[in-house]
Parts: C-alpha cells; sequence; structure tokens
C-alpha cells in the first residue's frame, strides 16, 4: 500500500461523518527513474515543510457523530506520519558562523600565481575534463557505493556528502545519499536539510514497488544543491535501523536512482557489513594517522579474506586530513595500502569542511573538489565493473 493511500485513507475513516472531503493522494506525475529534469518538488515541500504538529495530529481531531449508530470498525492503524524536526537545534544555530573558504588566502594566490603557467594550467584543465567524462558515464541499473571505516570520525560522513555533491552536479539521473549511521548522524546537517521527516526505517514500512519516482520523493529531502537525501534518524538517541529495513529500502529505491550513496556505521557493525557486501563500489575512509592507516590495512586484509562477494576488487581507500596538523607521508602510506592494488586517493585538509555545518560547494577548496571528483569517478568506474 503506497504511502500516500494509507495517509488518504486514515484520514477518511477519521473524517467519515463530517462530509468533509478527504484530500486527493498527491498523483504522481509522468515522470519516470531517470528523468530528473521533470522531477516535481511538491512532494519533496509536502513531505519536507514543516508541517504544524496539528497538521500531523489530524488524527486527533474529534469525529463528528455519525449519522448512524453503526459503530466503526475499528481501524489497523499504520504507523503514524513522523513530524519534520529541524537537523539542529533553532537555539544552536547562532553558534555556527559562516566558514572561511577551503582554501587560505596564501594558497588561492599561489594556485592564481600556477594558473599563469601554461603547462600546469592546462594540465589541471585536462585532468578535470577525464574527472567530468568518468563522472558522467550513463548506467543502466542503480548502483550502490558504501562508505565506512574502523574508525569512529574518521570522515565517513564528510565523505559521503561530497560524493553525493560531486555526483549531483555532474549527472543528469538523480542521485540519493542514504544515511545507514542512525546514531545521530550528521548527514543532513551537512547537506543543510531544512528539516528532517521520513528516515529509512519509516520508509521501508510504506514502500512498494507501484510507486512512481514522484511519490519516492515525497519521503525523501531534496538537498538545495543536489541530488537527495533519505536521513537515518531525526536526531534521537538510541534510533536503529534494521538489517531487513534497510534491505527493503535498498531494493526498492535502486530502480530511482542511478548512484545511491551509503553513509554506512564503523565496521564491523553488521548493518556496515551487510552494505559494503550489498555495493558495487566501496570506500573505506582512513584517518591520516599511523593508528587509522595500520588499522585500514587490516581491514583491507579482512576483506581480501572474504570469499563471497569479493569486497576488494571494489574498494578505494580515501585518505582524509581532517587536521592541519597532520604530518603523515601521504605518497608512503598510500603506498602502503595500495599494495594489495588498492587505490587511494587523498583528501586533503579543508578549512571548510573542518568548520562543520552545511557544506557549500562553492566554499570548498579547490584540491578538495578535485579529490572529490577524482573519488567519484574512481569509485564509479569500479561500480561499474571498468578496468583502471
Ligand atoms: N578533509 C577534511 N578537512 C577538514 N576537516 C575534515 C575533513 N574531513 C573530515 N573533517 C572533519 O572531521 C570530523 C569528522 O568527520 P565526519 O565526516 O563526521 O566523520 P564520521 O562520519 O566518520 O564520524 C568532522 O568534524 C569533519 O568536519
Ligand atoms: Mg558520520
Amino acid at each position: 500500500m503506497a504511502g500516500t493511500d494509507w495517509q488518504g485513507d486514515l484520514l477518511r475513516q477519521l473524517r467519515g461523518g463530517d462530509g468533509e472531503p478527504a484530500p486527493e493522494p498527491v498523483v504522481p506525475s509522468s515522470v519516470s527513474a531517470g528523468q530528473p529534469a521533470a522531477a516535481p518538488s511538491e512532494p519533496a515541500d509536502r513531505a519536507n515543510s514543516a508541517a504544524t504538529p496539528s497538521e500531523s495530529a489530524a488524527p486527533a481531531k474529534p469525529a463528528a457523530p455519525a449519522a448512524e449508530p453503526i459503530p466503526a470498525p475499528a481501524p489497523t492503524l499504520p504507523a503514524p506520519s513522523p513530524i519534520p524536526v529541524p537537523p539542529v537545534d533553532p537555539h544552536l544555530l547562532p553558534a555556527h558562523r559562516r566558514s572561511r573558504p577551503g582554501d587560505s588566502v596564501l594558497r588561492r594566490t599561489r594556485r592564481s600565481l600556477r594558473q599563469l603557467l601554461l603547462s600546469s594550467a592546462s594540465r589541471d584543465v585536462a585532468e578535470a575534463t577525464r574527472i567530468a567524462q568518468a563522472l558522467q558515464q550513463p548506467v543502466t541499473t542503480g548502483r550502490q557505493i558504501a562508505v565506512t571505516s574502523i574508525r569512529g570520525g574518521a570522515g565517513k560522513t564528510t565523505v559521503a556528502a561530497l560524493l553525493n555533491l560531486t555526483y549531483a552536479h555532474y549527472r543528469q539521473d538523480p542521485v540519493l545519499v542514504l544515511e545507514a549511521d542512525p546514531a545521530l548522524g550528521t548527514l543532513p546537517i551537512r547537506l543543510a536539510a531544512p528539516a528532517v521527516r521520513w528516515t529509512c526505517s519509516d520508509l521501508a514500512q510504506v514502500i512498494n514497488p507501484s510507486m512512481q519516482f514522484a511519490e519516492v520523493t515525497g519521503y525523501l529531502v531534496q538537498v538545495a544543491e543536489g541530488g537527495w537525501l533519505l536521513p537515518g534518524s531525526q536526531g534521537r538517541v538510541g534510533t536503529r535501523l534494521e538489517l531487513p529495513s534497510y534491505r527493503a529500502v535498498m531494493m526498492a529505491l535502486r530502480r530511482y536512482f542511478g548512484i545511491t550513496v551509503v553513509d554506512c556505521e564503523t565496521l564491523p557493525n553488521p548493518l556496515a557489513r551487510t552494505a559494503l557486501a550489498a555495493s558495487h563500489a566501496r570506500v573505506l575512509v582512513a584517518p591520516a594517522t599511523m593508528e587509522g592507516v595500520a588499522s585500514t590495512r587490516a581491514v583491507l586484509e579482512w576483506m581480501a579474506d572474504v570469499p563471497r562477494p569479493r569486497l576488494l576488487p571494489g574498494t578505494v581507500v580515501a585518505l582524509t586530513m581532517s587536521s592541519p596538523d597532520m604530518t603523515l607521508d601521504t605518497g608512503a602510506a598510500s603506498a602502503y595500502l595500495g599494495q594489495a592494488g588498492i587505490r587511494v586517493v587523498t583528501i586533503p585538509y579543508d578549512r571548510h569542511l573542518a568548520a562543520g555545518g552545511p557544506i557549500r560547494t562553492a566554499a570548498l577548496g579547490h584540491e578538495t573538489r578535485m579529490a572529490a571528483g577524482h573519488l567519484g569517478a574512481e569509485l564509479l568506474n569500479l561500480a561499474l565493473g571498468k578496468p583502471r
């Protein structure tokens, strides 16, 4: 049963005696999966607009006495429609100062000077063109990319958000980022979600294969810079995402989205392991520290021993510099991690990312944008089974 249907049915049942017409379910437009240009914004607005509790509490409105004394059959109530909540407590918002651009003035000046050297500039253009072409490759069936790590705070959510922004920027088909880390995940904040309403667990209860693209997006958050977000929680401690719910949602959504990026929990969490196994390509995020690299290497060795599905071939390591004080030799670390043929992409330290809050592509440093593009291109190649 479609989510809009049961909501409509419920309202109809509860308003049965007062003669008020029940709201029609939103008629999905002719949009089919893979045609984002016509994606309507109305359902998203409906799902994500800050509906007042009184709207969502419509069922509490006492129905007018029925004309006939026939007792209405007790309705089997589905889970109530969640009330949207802001991803950050509005009282905390004044504490967030506008962050500085990702690159310092010195770095930007050096870069402008380098641009004057023709060879360097043309190399940059050639590299950017290669990345853009790889990011725009067509996909026939939805590709899933899982982002995980062995340590918390490694930079998973940041990498997942960067990938979403990158794919959404370059691709014509719809892209989705799903938060499979419901324990106080930060993805809605990083992607500037105005409100969080439906979570992955909620969607698992209502999704069905007959839904149109426009209906499905009614349960998602439209990311201002592009793409769609399915949050893992409304920011409450103790929210869980069960494996069957995750599987049901991933299975159902893959036909609507060209690429789905999954922001997972840390390994060896069972949900993260399931996401790794089910994805077409994987990112292991490693902090650029001795400990981060050593433990990530141990995960790669574990992955190499998993017989089926083979995890290692579709894996890329994102070596993340989350502090300006990191002194690790990234070349040596990449060589160490890459011994099993794994490609390593370094995500440089970026002041805009370090400041927290919503990520704005325009504020990212040039190297960060290039690294995100490079990582996205590498992953898509792997997800499509393209040789390096
Ligand atoms: N490239 C980067 N430059 C600067 N700070 C970063 C970078 N990547 C991650 N961070 C910071 O590291 C912290 C942890 O990142 P996050 O993505 O939330 O990790 P995880 O999801 O693995 O817990 C955040 O404060 C984030 O801003
Ligand atoms: Mg996270």
